[in-house]
């Protein structure tokens, strides 16, 4: 079993937030490596119990190998976190303590080439975090029509040259079909206008792209906003909810949410949220130095009112 790569995250800021009770439940919706779980359980063991899911069988396993010490008060659970709500009720749990969300894909993913998440090596384009899924990103490539491919540009890699991408994809994958990295990197590259061909780039040209593909493939925003209302509706009293996102179309999702929320639960009783972030956290400076993948992180969180029982 490997090991991971994966530095977690702002974790002794989690850790703080979630306020550890001892004989507590805690739920890590994005495992990993196992990081952020085992930070917890050193504190809430043996008294305490975490659940651990990931969508991604290769991350359990690593995730299990990090926390073997810590099996017998561990649940390991292979499932999306929008499936929240049925994951609770299969374990026969109502209610938790604490709620970590750590979103996107690990160190452990972008790495291994063949899941072919990254523009640095050459492989299929694959992208699932969920390799029981069949659409990967090859199908969508070579199927959404050059309208959807330069919507999905703009809107989930917020890039500038989305209709030039997509028109140089249309053009090119009748040709040939679109199925590696390289490929696609490389049709990024050439679709830009010439001047910005010619800068020394702060960040690849091919990153927002990339993003853009990774979130449609895995229905990224869809799964946060469903997961974050099922997770919220599963804290207990005082209960706290910890959300580190990376790019602005996930901070947005997860701020609107708490506001949501903590606005309702006001006007209409019954529950609510306390935002204890009225900015999100950001890594300190000896943090991203040691960790850059941390540079864009932003943690939230928030405490669970029940005003009616
Ligand atoms: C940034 S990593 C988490 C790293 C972890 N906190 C650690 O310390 O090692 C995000 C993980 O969440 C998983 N993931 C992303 N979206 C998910 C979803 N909707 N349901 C379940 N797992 C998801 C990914 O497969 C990935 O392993």
């Amino acid at each position: 079993m490997a090991n991971s790569f994966h530095i977690p995250v702002l974790t002794e800021e989690i850790l703080n937030y979630l306020n550890l009770k001892e004989g507590g439940v805690y739920i890590d919706c994005t495992l990993g490596g196992g990081g952020h779980s085992k930070a917890i359980l050193e504190k809430i063991y043996p008294r305490g119990s975490l659940i651990g899911i990931d969508q991604d069988m290769e991350a359990i396993e690593t995730a299990k190998e990090k926390l073997r010490g810590y099996v017998d008060k561990t649940k390991f659970i292979k499932g999306n976190f929008q499936n929240l709500v049925g994951i609770l009720s299969e374990l026969k749990i109502e209610t938790v303590s604490g709620i970590v969300f750590d979103l996107g894909v690990s160190s452990d993913q972008l790495k291994k080439k063949e899941r072919g998440f990254s523009f640095q090596e050459d492989s299929y384009l694959d992208m699932r975090m969920d390799l029981t899924q069949e659409f990967k990103a090859d199908i969508l490539l070579n199927s959404y029509s050059e309208k959807d491919l330069a919507e999905m540009f703009e809107k989930y890699g917020e890039e500038r040259f989305s209709r030039r991408i997509a028109r140089l994809i249309a053009v090119e994958r009748k040709k040939e079909a679109i199925t590696t990295t390289r490929q696609l990197a490389d049709l990024v590259v050439r679709s830009l206008p010439r001047t910005k061909k010619r800068h020394t780039w702060r960040i690849h040209p091919a990153t927002r792209v990339f993003q853009a593909i990774r979130i449609e493939v895995n229905q990224e925003l869809k799964a946060l906003e469903k997961g974050l209302v099922q997770a919220i509706r599963a804290l207990e009293n005082n209960g706290r909810i910890c959300v580190v996102s990376y790019h602005s179309l996930e901070d947005r999702i997860v701020k609107h949410l708490f506001r949501k929320v903590e606005r309702e639960g006001k006007d209409q009783g019954n529950y609510g949220l306390k935002i204890l972030t009225k900015k999100p956290i950001r890594p300190s400076p000896e943090e991203v130095r040691d960790n850059p993948k941390a540079r864009s992180a932003k943690l939230r969180v928030a405490e669970k009112i029940i005003y009616v029982t």
